[in-house]
């Protein structure tokens, strides 16, 4: 090893196509910076299959800034890694000793079918998120938006659940591979503000149906919250919860039964 890199050994995990039998491979990172990132690292890993003549390992990443939620790996065991708050294109490689051995894995839930290698299909996230996470309102540009007063509270606990960037750490964190972190998140960051009023309780209602119907049940294990690198909190799941009653009763009373 040189002075300033390090040596690791991958145990990768390697799967053609949804339903196939997958297994792990293992791989030699050699001569790694410190100051690389998790992906350089695997695409510097992908470069030498390459040159080898080897088929690469397929991941998904986009921003590698930790803003678009694709990078979704469970290194060692844990969503994102070892680093609280961070997602994997966040993770450096000096959070490794040299000689270490990784254990990379897609993230793994009954709805998170394997694609291919660590890419697995995340549709029933974009699902919950088509049934209400949006308004309807016309908000104008920034400076009319700006117009409409939000108490500071609401706007602050509403950007605090929009930094969720729907990777499903959460998801793939859960041992019942819960997703009421993510529906929490998506919800209240709009129910929260003047402008997601209108549509607040078909919302609630709709979102968390179409939850229910694709993952597990919250048994309050807060696994979730220590896997988000957003850090969303779990006082969101609460207020979807109360927020999803209410919802029962006054769709009821919308629709002539109340
Ligand atoms: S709540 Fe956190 S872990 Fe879940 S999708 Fe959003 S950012 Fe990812
Ligand atoms: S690649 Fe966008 S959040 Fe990691």
């Amino acid at each position: 090893m040189s002075e300033n890199t390090i040596n690791l050994t991958l145990e990768v995990w390697r799967q053609n196509g949804p339903g196939q039998k997958g297994h792990f491979e293992t791989y030699e990172a050699k001569g790694i910076s410190p100051d690389a990132s998790f992906l350089e690292m695997l695409d510097i890993v992908n470069e030498r299959l390459i040159s080898d003549d080897k088929i690469p390992v397929t991941f998904e990443s986009d921003c590698r800034e930790g803003i678009c939620g694709t990078c979704s790996l469970m290194i060692n065991g844990q969503a994102h890694g070892p680093n609280k708050g961070q997602a994997t294109c966040q993770l450096h490689m000096r959070s490794f000793a040299d000689g270490d051995h990784i254990t990379i894995e897609p993230f793994r839930a009954k709805s998170f079918p394997v694609i291919k290698d660590l890419a697995v299909s995340r549709a029933p996230m974009d699902l919950i998120q088509q049934a209400g996470g949006y308004i309807s309102v016309a908000t104008g540009a920034a400076p009319d938006a700006n117009l409409t007063l939000v108490a500071k509270e609401a706007s602050d606990m509403a950007f605090d659940a929009a930094a969720c960037i729907g990777c499903g750490a959460c998801i793939a964190a859960c041992p019942n591979s819960a997703a009421q972190l993510f529906t929490a998140a998506k919800v209240q960051h709009l129910n929260l503000l003047p402008q997601g009023q209108a549509e607040r309780w078909k919302r609630t209602e709709a979102m968390v149906d179409t939850m229910e119907e694709f993952f597990g049940t919250c048994t309050n294990h807060g696994e979730c919250h220590e896997a988000c690198p957003a850090e969303i909190s779990l006082d969101f799941i609460a207020f979807m919860n109360r927020d999803y009653v209410k919802a029962k009763v006054k769709n009821r009373s919308l629709a002539g039964q109340g």
